[in-house]
């Protein structure tokens, strides 16, 4: 991420959830706060550049297209992001639901955007504290955005704000109301693939330190072919050059067959370890809208020993 620049990936994959919660029928994930955490002003902008995009994705009939809105529907099912971040929060929240019944009591976002869960769920925060734990530009912006929307935040939500690239997650939940002896779920969305593998897995290991044994980290990980050229999906390379002309570049796979031994080394037992045709599966199968799991991505649950 650009440095002292509010994340542009968190606003656009809000305005794709937000998309789907107002356009689309049957909801993968419904996510029906997410336009109002958007820029002023941004949405017609994002909905052309997307409308716009259609020329990569699809260069052989974008031209076809009559008019915008019908662009923009299409492009929303060919590019990878919207199918990633709707499954993808789908599966958290589920995941949720279930630790919860089962005593979890901190839900902790690691690079949080422009999640909207302690607003959307909150029957949920009866028994749950919430932590968002996101750069600290990207987190004033939401902060600001929410206040400028009339969003008042809950008790039972925390802000913090780290850059990584600075402070490690330890010493950012320390300074926090975080309770490590509490069972917890870590959600960690869409930013794997943006660090550098030591990255990942220190932050990984300063989860397994700072929570219990039994608590949960739930994140999603590209695998190594999204990085080869001869291997990748046509459409995950469009989306990887996008995202590098943003100033995010998506930098890091891992491989599927061993990531289980990664994380034991880091003292977590890989519980859970989706494919794109399991994705597909959960939650894409007998749907007529073409949305569908995107190739590469996968949904790591790791519990801390
Ligand atoms: C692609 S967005 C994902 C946002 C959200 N999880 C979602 O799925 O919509 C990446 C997130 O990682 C955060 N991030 C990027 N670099 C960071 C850093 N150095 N320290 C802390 N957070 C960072 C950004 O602020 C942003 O919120």
């Amino acid at each position: 991420m650009k440095e002292a620049q509010v994340s542009m990936t968190a606003i656009i994959l809000a305005y794709m959830r937000g998309y789907h919660a107002m356009h689309d029928d049957s909801k993968i994930f419904d996510d029906s706060l997410a336009y109002r955490l958007i820029p002023q002003g941004w949405q017609p902008l994002i909905e052309s550049s997307l409308a716009e995009a259609l020329k990569l994705y699809d260069p052989e009939s974008a031209s076809s297209y009559p008019d915008q809105a019908t662009a923009l529907k299409w492009v929303m099912r060919l590019m990878p992001s919207p199918s990633m971040t709707l499954s993808r929060a789908r599966y958290t929240e589920d995941t949720l639901d279930k630790a919860v019944k089962q005593g979890v009591k901190q839900y902790v976002i690691l690079g949080a955007g422009l999640d909207t869960f302690a607003f959307r769920r909150p029957e949920m925060l009866e028994q749950l504290q919430v932590f968002e734990v996101d750069h600290p530009v990207t987190q004033a912006y939401k902060r600001r955005r929410l206040a400028e929307v009339g969003m008042e935040h809950p008790a039972q939500l925390h802000f913090i704000p780290v850059d990584f690239e600075q402070e490690s997650l330890v010493a950012s939940l320390t300074r926090s109301s975080y309770d490590p002896q509490a069972q917890s779920l870590f959600s960690w969305l869409g930013v794997t693939y943006y660090l550098p593998r030591d990255s990942v897995f220190a932050t990984l290991r300063d989860i397994a330190d700072v929570t219990p044994a039994g608590s949960t980290v739930i994140f999603d990980y590209l695998d190594t072919d999204a990085f080869v050229p001869e291997r990748a999906a046509k459409r995950m390379q469009v989306q990887m050059e996008s995202v590098r002309q943003v100033g995010e570049p998506m930098i890091t796979g891992f491989d599927p067959y061993t990531i289980a031994t990664d994380l034991a080394n880091l003292g977590l037992r890989l519980h859970e370890n989706l494919s794109p045709s399991d994705i597909q599966a959960h939650y894409f199968q007998g749907r007529t809208d073409r949305y569908h799991a995107c190739e590469h991505q996968h949904f790591a649950w790791a519990v801390v020993e």
